[in-house]
């Protein structure tokens, strides 16, 4: 079994997170429930931090909240200096909710609407990423009707598909995001944007994708970028400050997953843009980074409590659970894979293999394809590793499920922050349709 951050079995047996046994959690908060150790976020927060110091350049870790937003983790997330990433009003919103500073927030998003950018402009939010010419014309106007100048990054596509474990380089590429780099379109904006009165370039953008492990697709976007942006200066005269080279930081979910540590695949950026620097002559721009999932992923553990099972013989054992594709739909989307325990018999000898399938109404609710447990009975806790980034941020209502309550653990204590969703909650938009003496 691996654990992860403060994780252990306690003298009960029992799976402890933050000093917390997660059988009581079960018990006091009900399941199913999403368990973020916090102590470990922080200290992945740190460690980024910690090597851009040791590297000297000027920094940015921005928080890319489409992991997991709430007003608690992005109140965690100023704490410990962090910027964020927002997509959304509702991401600006709940930012502004939790007092995150204005000037750390920056913009994402291929079609933000007016009312969006307008949000942006109001609360003078750090800078937005522009990503399309639709957006250059409606931040030329906003800018112009506000009287104000924004702070502006260009998203560009470099060309460089990641995956997990390799990438293909490619002319162009075909992405709903950014400007291509490579067939002018990258050119055409930025003059744009520089003619524009009102929009202050700070530089370039880019994410080559997501759950990566190889160190050579992020020194190759460096690259690209930092040449990109050398090349503007000799033509235009004009130093970009700023060179924000996104997420994608793979973590581990099972044992098939190897990452390296998180830091590492920002030590090899950073080396590769002051490679390209130096060989160009062009000044170290200020780096930015945008990680989700390697800031909150393996700070997240959601505990079910089990229900049915099946044998189905010959062929499989089912254990079902209280939840399923509506608290974590990775597995139906992706074919993600987890790993679990069962937090109230961790020590047990794993004798049994289950498929682990969720409670919704479909055969590819499955959380787990095989789950090597102890034989499982009603009312045990299985505890599944690694669902802090993207579960309850991809949470459904599917089949009317309440969505999971979230708890924050610290220092042997437990906070409720986000409470789990009643009946009440389920319907609250709903309006009777009819005879009026059906709405009454
Ligand atoms: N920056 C930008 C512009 C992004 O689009 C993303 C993720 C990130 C940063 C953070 O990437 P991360 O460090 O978390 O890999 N729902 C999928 C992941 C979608 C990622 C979308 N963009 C999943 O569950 O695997």
């Amino acid at each position: 079994m691996h654990l992860y951050g403060t994780q252990k079995v306690n003298g009960s047996g029992h799976l402890e997170i933050g000093g917390m046994d997660a059988t009581q959690l079960a018990a006091e908060y009900g399941t199913p429930l999403f368990v973020y150790d916090i102590q470990l976020f922080r200290e992945r927060a740190r460690a980024f931090q910690e090597t851009f110091k040791q590297a000297d350049v000027s920094y940015q870790v921005a928080y890319a909240s489409k992991a997991f937003s709430s007003i608690a983790i992005y109140q965690v997330a100023a704490q410990e200096g962090l910027s964020l990433d927002v997509v959304s009003s509702g991401e600006l919103y709940t930012a502004i909710q939790a007092g995150f500073p204005r000037e750390r927030i920056h913009f994402h998003g291929n079609n933000k609407s007016d009312a969006e950018l307008r949000m942006a402009f109001e609360e003078g939010i750090g800078c937005i990423v522009v990503d399309n010419f639709y957006e250059i014309q409606q931040l030329t106007k906003l800018a112009q009707e506000y009287d104000r100048t924004i702070p502006v990054l260009l998203r560009v596509t470099p060309g460089i598909e990641a995956h997990t474990h390799d990438y293909i380089t490619t002319g162009q590429e075909d992405s709903k995001f950014g400007f291509d780099l490579m067939n002018g379109q990258a050119d055409r904006a930025f003059l744009q944007m520089m003619q524009a009165d009102r929009l202050n370039v700070l530089g370039l953008h880019c994410h080559i994708g997501s759950q990566i492990f190889e160190t050579s697709a992020f020194r190759l976007a460096a690259e690209k970028l930092v040449g990109k942006m050398a090349e503007w200066h000799d033509k235009h005269g004009y130093t970009c400050s700023v060179l924000n080279l996104g997420g994608g930081f793979g973590i581990r979910y099972t044992e098939e997953d190897t990452p390296l540590e998180p830091s590492v695949y920002v030590k090899e950026m950073i080396e590769a843009v002051k490679i390209v620097a130096g060989d160009s002559n062009y000044p170290v721009p200020e780096i930015w980074i945008e990680p989700g999932r390697s800031l909150i992923g393996d700070a997240g553990t959601t505990l079910y409590t089990i229900g049915a099972t099946k044998r189905v013989p010959g062929i499989r054992n089912y254990a079902a659970v209280d939840g399923g594709m509506s608290d974590n739909i990775r597995p139906a989307l992706y074919g993600a894979k987890y790993s679990s325990v069962l937090a109230n018999r961790a020590q047990e000898t794993l004798s049994e293999t289950y498929t682990i399938a969720g409670k919704c109404c479909e055969s590819g609710d499955k959380l787990i394809e095989e789950a090597q447990l102890p034989a499982v009975t009603a009312g045990d806790i299985l505890a599944v590793f690694c669902t802090g980034a993207y579960g309850y941020s991809m949470a459904s209502n599917y089949n009317r499920l309440a969505r999971p309550a979230v708890v924050f653990v610290e220092d042997a204590r437990a906070q409720l922050v986000i409470r789990r969703e009643s009946l009440e909650d389920l319907i609250s938009h709903d309006l009777s349709y009819g005879k009026k003496e059906l709405q009454e």
